[in-house]
């Protein structure tokens, strides 16, 4: 069966049919894969029951796999899954529940916030594959927002304004807004934020888009105020419903987001009582979108 795309928004996500993504892929389906990608932005699959290593290697269809390390506060010994893979559940290695009060499940609370995945990294990330294993029964669902689309709709002025800008994102400010401030100094080193553009431009299809993500705390050049401030602004407008796309979970979805060009959060659920496995791997991008301050 051929690989057919329906759209699922008015300016993007495509729903994908006629692929079981546990089967090996042809060239052609890869490239035409990546280039759904670049034009919808999100792609979701349904009914993809996967193991960790089938879904490990699909994901390799869209580039190399960018580790979890130096995204959490979660030390290698109480990992429940692969490295390769970026644990968003609310369990521990044992399967239970993470208690109210610990400090991993207050660190993931920040998926919450609107971001795009490591972009507090050098070189952030190509796209994100979610994989879902469990449900809640109420709340959970992902929300996307398409910034090629919220770049369109800013004001000329602003356009211009915003075109050479450089911001500084970390784990550190995206926690931060949301009170979670205590991090041993090993953390703080590892989080330290990097320079990441505030426009990107969209190889294939030519695209400029906002770059925006809750882990970004300044501008360079600024005071910090006025670029909280300004950034505050940018997020109310690249959000507006207009631009956004809610996912609804069903066991086997797997949802594809390219984080150069899409936002995401994830809305509130009883997490502290309801389990809700949710499975992550993560393609590495491949430039910085900056040099950073010690390569000036
Ligand atoms: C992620 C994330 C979304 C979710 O997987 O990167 O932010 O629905 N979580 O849990
Ligand atoms: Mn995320």
């Amino acid at each position: 069966m051929a690989i057919s795309i329906e759209k699922k928004h008015e300016c993007f996500v495509g729903e994908v049919s006629g692929i079981d993504c546990r089967h090996a892929m042809t060239k052609e389906d890869g490239i035409l894969l990546n280039q759904a990608l670049d034009q919808f932005g999100v792609l979701i699959f349904r009914n993809q029951l996967f193991t960790d290593e089938e879904q490990i290697k699909f994901s390799k269809v869209f580039g190399e796999i960018e580790l979890a390390k130096g995204g959490n506060v979660t030390k290698d010994k109480d990992r429940r899954l692969n490295v390769q893979m970026a644990d968003v559940s609310n369990l521990d290695k044992n399967g239970k529940l993470l208690g109210r009060s610990d400090r991993r499940r207050m660190f993931n609370l920040g998926n919450r916030l609107w971001h795009s995945d490591s972009s507090y990294r050098a070189i952030p990330a190509k796209c994100s594959l979610l994989s879902c294993r469990s449900v809640a029964s109420t709340g959970g669902n992902t929300e996307f927002a398409f910034m090629p689309a919220a770049y369109d709709a800013l004001d000329q002025d602003i356009k211009i304004e915003i075109e050479d800008l450089i911001t500084e994102h970390s784990l550190l400010y995206s926690r931060g807004q949301l009170g979670f401030t205590e991090f041993s100094d090993e953390e703080r080193k590892t989080f330290a934020p990097v320079r990441q553009k505030l426009v990107r431009t969209n190889k294939f299809t030519g695209r400029k888009s906002i770059f925006l993500s809750s882990h970004i705390g300044s501008i360079i050049g600024w005071e910090i105020p006025e670029a909280r401030d300004f950034i505050r602004e940018l997020m109310e407008h690249a959000t507006n419903r207009s631009f956004v796309y809610r996912h609804s979970w069903s066991i086997g979805d797997l949802v594809v987001w390219d984080n150069r060009q899409c936002m995401h959060r994830v809305r509130r659920f009883d997490d502290a009582n309801e389990p809700r496995d949710m499975r992550r791997t993560t393609i590495a991008g491949a430039v910085q979108t900056t040099p950073q301050i010690d390569q000036l």
